[in-house]
């Protein structure tokens, strides 16, 4: 009796066990079955219910065909939302790749708990919301990119240790970034969302192109992050930290900390704090010296003090601004930009007033120069598609000019950085004719003696209303140029490279390259990470000549239909200006012309609005 008991339990042991995977594998199919009943999709993904779960497209059972291990299918045409209860039962899943469907609404919270799940591909779906909180830490692979994703990164990703993929790019995820475990995470990229703070030291070591598009996100490899002091004390500076940024940081306190030294400012500083000191104990101000602001020229210090006149800003005529240099240094600044005359910062004035404030650097001329320039600029820059300078500031160490805030960006950015809500037609035209129009001011101005010299999109700034103005005329002559062309070349005359001198036929060139590049959608500056020249002129010229001209024009400019023959007009129009024999050019005022017969200015309803 005994032996049979002994004999009969393992059999019914395993029958017992055998019954379970059965009924495991019948979950897992009950479970896809019903994930696919509620998502439509392409006919080649029918899974017949007769028929073995372990033979289905797409699916993966483990070894021993007891349970569903991994479900691939990519470009399947999934059309709706992921049922809950659905595709997070099946807990021994491993691999899950939905890429390249239609999928939209949030990923239920389930999936990424499954505690055995390791890959979770879901990229280029359109699903929207929070990412799940609760995350399995055994995943090493996260692709999410290209969705819609918002809200912040789960803090639990920072527990990830096994983590070696994380792609979360063209999201619109905010917040900032978590301190993510990098023992393994050998691919990172969290580009174009709207990720803000600073980056976690931990992630330093990734390229900028994992951080990029996220305008409020600072620290290496991006821009560094700026401090704000809450006095006006330069020994504020210290870099910030994520959440902790309540205010923008002065623009003087920004200027100090790029200057270093910078007479002026410690001057400036210095003086404040004396007369704080003063105001409060009566105190020697000398006292400050001692407590370690270094100061190299303690005599011009006095008579910066005393001499009013030269903390004094120079106003243009017609000029509304009232602040003086002290209410400017202590406006909440921020970047826009660095170029080749220097640094532009955005200034928000206690009172509300908003300008931009370009800070020069490297300008060769003496104030008498500098002061004759500033008059010449102010007499042409009467225009409405030419940037007025409000007022400017020289002294020996600080040259910063004041313009007024324009909001609507730069036609670079509009053109490159806002995809894929570009500009359209109608409107690049319009916004080319007018830059064309200021420019031919500029060199019919003063018998024709005037040239502008840096002529590219980034300098041609864009109305809410999208009329646009050249910036930065009169600051070219007042700089050295850099001995070795910067990656900014992509403008330049051919005879500019060899000669260094520029002309307004150099000036004709420039705006047609600036044509190509709105024509085109491709910008014939390369960003700083590569390295390959990018000839825009010659890559048109070249692809022209073998009579593709569809090809060169950006793919958003077809969909606006009925355009093609103003698209080759302009397009001959640009190649005229681009011509290598500079007398061949045609004068700012024919291009004008050229421009206004491509599409007459009153046409101005975009055939694209209906
Ligand atoms: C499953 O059922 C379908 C009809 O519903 C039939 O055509 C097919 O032959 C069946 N397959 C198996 C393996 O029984
Ligand atoms: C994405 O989903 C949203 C709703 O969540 C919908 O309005 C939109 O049309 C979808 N986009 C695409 C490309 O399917
Ligand atoms: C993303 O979601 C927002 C609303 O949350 C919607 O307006 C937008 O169209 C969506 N983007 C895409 C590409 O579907
Ligand atoms: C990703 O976002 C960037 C910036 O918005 C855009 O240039 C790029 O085309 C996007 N990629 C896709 C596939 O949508
Ligand atoms: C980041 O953006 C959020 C709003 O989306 C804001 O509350 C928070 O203060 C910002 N953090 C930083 C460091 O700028
Ligand atoms: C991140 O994705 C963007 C596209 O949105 C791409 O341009 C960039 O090269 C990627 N960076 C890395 C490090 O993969």
């Amino acid at each position: 009796m005994r032996c049979t008991v002994f004999r009969v339990l393992p059999l019914l042991l395993q029958i017992l066990v055998a019954a379970r995977v059965f009924a495991d594998l019948d979950a897992d199919k009950q479970a896809l079955l019903e994930f696919l009943s509620a998502v439509p999709h392409r006919r080649k993904v029918s899974w017949a219910s007769n028929s073995s779960v372990c033979t289905w497209v797409g699916i993966t059972c483990s070894p021993d065909a007891s349970r569903v291990t991994a479900i691939r299918l990519p470009g399947s045409g999934l059309i709706g939302q992921i049922p809950e209860n659905t595709l997070g039962k099946l807990d021994a899943l491993t691999i899950l790749s939905l890429r390249s469907n239609r999928l939209s609404g949030n990923l239920p919270p389930d999936i990424f708990s499954i505690p055995s799940i390791r890959i979770i591909n879901i990229q280029r779906n359109n699903l929207s919301g929070e990412m799940p909180q609760l995350i399995s830490t055994r995943v090493t692979v996260i692709d999410l990119s290209y969705n819609n994703f918002s809200g912040r990164i789960p803090p639990a990703f920072a527990n990830l240790d096994r983590l070696t993929m994380l792609n979360l790019q063209n999201n619109t995820l905010t917040g900032p970034i978590p301190d993510l475990n990098v023992e393994r995470l050998n691919q990172l990229n969290l580009s174009y969302n709207n990720l803000n703070g600073s980056i976690p030291s931990a992630l330093n070591k990734y390229p900028a192109s994992s951080f990029v598009g996220n305008l409020q996100l600072c620290g290496k490899p991006l821009n560094e992050c700026y401090v704000i002091s809450p006095s006006p004390s330069p020994s504020a500076a210290v870099p910030s930290m994520p959440g902790k940024r309540s205010k923008r940081p002065s623009l003087g306190v920004i200027i100090a900390i790029a200057v270093g030294g910078g007479a002026l400012l410690l001057l400036l500083l210095l003086a404040l704090v004396i007369c704080c000191f003063k105001k409060k104990d009566d105190k020697e101000g000398t006292s400050v010296k001692g407590k370690g602001v270094r100061t190299e020229k303690p005599e011009d210090f006095g008579s910066g003090v005393q001499s009013a006149e030269k903390n004094k800003l120079v106003y243009f005529e017609g000029c509304s601004y009232s602040f003086d240099l002290e209410d400017l240094l202590k406006a909440s600044a921020e970047v826009l930009g660095k170029g080749s005359c220097g640094t532009t910062y955005k200034a928000i004035l206690e009172d509300g007033t908003t300008v931009v404030v370009k800070r020069l650097k490297e300008v060769v001329t003496e104030k008498r120069e500098f002061e004759q320039q500033m008059e010449n600029v102010q007499r042409v820059g009467h225009h409405p598609n030419v940037i007025p300078v409000r007022a400017y500031y020289f002294s020996k160490d600080e040259k910063l000019l004041i313009y007024d805030y324009i909001a609507g960006g730069s036609f670079s950015s509009r053109l490159h950085e806002s995809r894929p809500q570009t500009l359209n037609w109608a409107t690049r035209v319009k916004i080319s004719l007018g830059v064309a129009k200021g420019i031919a001011h500029i060199h019919s101005a003063g018998g024709g003696k005037f040239i502008h010299g840096n002529i590219k999109s980034s300098n041609v700034l864009l109305t809410p209303d999208l009329n646009g103005g050249i910036a930065e005329f009169g600051l070219a002559p007042l700089i050295r140029t850099p001995a070795v062309p910067p990656r900014s070349a992509g403008y330049r005359a051919p005879e500019v490279i060899k000669t260094r001198k520029t002309t307004q036929k150099s000036d004709v060139y420039s705006f047609g390259v600036l044509l190509l590049e709105m024509l085109t959608g491709k910008s014939p500056i390369q960003s700083p990470q590569r390295e390959d020249v990018f000839d825009l002129p010659r890559w048109v010229q070249s692809v022209v000549r073998e009579e593709w001209t569809a090809e060169v024009f950006d793919e958003e400019l077809l969909k606006d239909g009925n355009i093609e023959e103003e698209l080759v007009e302009m397009l001959k129009t640009a190649l005229a200006c681009i011509a290598r024999m500079p007398d061949t050019r045609p004068s700012m005022e024919e291009v004008v012309r050229l421009i206004e017969e491509v599409r007459p200015p009153d046409s101005d309803n975009p055939p694209s609005s209906s």
